[in-house]
């Protein structure tokens, strides 16, 4: 399989990305928008859509320069096309079809949710080849959910959140701290100052059947102590709630992820992978407590480095890779997709 250009502009990083058939990342580069979006604290769709618009071009010839080959040598363009902002989208998947029309390349047009579970495929990011069917935890800062992944485009949800997603609840818990947006890295930085028994957050939805996630009533319980806190609250205070915050958040965790896997084995009895994705993947506390839940269940814990957890391209080329590989393509006629559950991702191919 020859090399192909992966374009992810689904929310706000501009990343593009040559990865070989083989798992390989001939080169890559994600431009993270943080410094426009910093002054709204959080992300602003059309300032999104606008800066993807600015720097893909770049991105793309840079990574391509970068990756010694031209494109006549691709094998293919994958460009995010769902789910995600709808103007990024826009911009992404238009981008690459241009590419691919204009170098008479096959298309793939990918599910940002089926990147994130097929980075553990990877070359390197496994001990060995993730083979399916494994359990994946997506946690990012749009999606938490636990996935059934049984092939390349077989998904089964076994549960979600019911509100917010967890790294959504990490930048609001932030914000009201006072820290930088995104919340997630300075919480987890503030959190390692602080006492996690200080305060007794509640852990919504624990030993509760299934594997459902709820973070609000955890968020409701923080905002209401530092408001009692009063504005003059002290650094030390504001670590131990951080501190406390992240526990409960890896207690809830921990919690639906041994849930998951017991439902995992139900469904998949030879099943002994979890695989965590997304951006609060990142966080050691979590990845620490998750290790616990795994080992404890018979299965092992697959955690890809922080930079393929985040957005980035590899993961969308190597989902064209993995998707041309079985000789699947997409028209240029598919339009993008602000809404795509990963479940429904067999339906749409047929
Ligand atoms: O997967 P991602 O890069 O983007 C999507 O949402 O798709 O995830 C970003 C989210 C943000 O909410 C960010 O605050 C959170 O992941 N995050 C973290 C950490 N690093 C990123 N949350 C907790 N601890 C971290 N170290
Ligand atoms: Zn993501």
């Amino acid at each position: 399989m020859k090399p192909v250009l992966g374009i992810e502009t689904s929310c706000d990083e501009t990343a593009a990305a040559v990865v070989d058939g083989d798992g390989s990342i001939l080169a890559e580069s994600v431009l993270s928008q943080l410094h426009e979006h910093a002054p709204f604290g959080g992300v602003v769709p059309e300032v999104a859509a606008r800066t993807h618009l600015k720097y893909l071009a770049d991105q793309v010839r840079s990574v391509m320069g970068r990756s010694g080959i031209g494109f006549a040598e691709l094998g293919g363009v994958a460009a995010t096309l769902g789910p995600g902002l709808i103007g990024g989208l826009l911009v992404g998947s238009q981008f690459g079809k241009g590419v691919a029309l204009a170098n008479r390349l096959p298309f793939v047009g990918v599910n940002h949710l089926e990147a994130h579970a097929l980075t553990a495929r990877l070359c390197g990011v496994a001990t060995s080849e993730a083979t399916f069917p494994y359990l994946l935890l997506l946690l990012s800062g749009g999606h938490s959910q636990c996935i059934a992944v049984s092939g390349i485009g077989q998904h089964v949800r076994l549960g979600g959140t019911l509100d917010d997603a967890v790294g959504e609840a990490f930048d609001k818990v932030a914000k009201l701290l006072g820290l930088e947006w995104p919340g997630g890295p300075a919480l987890e930085r503030l959190a390692a100052e602080g006492n996690p028994a200080s305060h007794l957050f509640p852990r919504p939805m624990r030993r509760r059947p299934g594997c459902d996630f709820s973070f609000s009533g955890l968020k409701t319980a923080v905002a209401q102590t530092v408001l009692r806190a009063g504005p003059d609250l002290q650094h030390s205070a504001r670590a131990d709630i951080a501190a406390s915050f992240q526990q409960a958040v890896v207690d809830i965790l921990c919690d639906r992820a041994v849930h998951a896997m017991d439902m995992m084995r139900g469904g998949f009895p030879g099943a002994d992978m979890l695989v965590v994705a997304g951006g609060v993947a990142s966080n050691a506390a979590v990845k620490g407590g998750l290790l616990g839940a795994t080992t404890s269940r018979g299965f092992t814990l697959v955690a890809p480095p922080i930079k393929l957890c985040t957005d980035n391209a590899v993961m969308v080329a190597w989902t064209g890779i993995e998707r041309l590989r079985l000789g699947w393509s997409d028209s240029l006629q598919e339009s993008a997709r602000p809404r795509w559950p990963l479940d429904t991702l067999e339906a749409v191919l047929e």
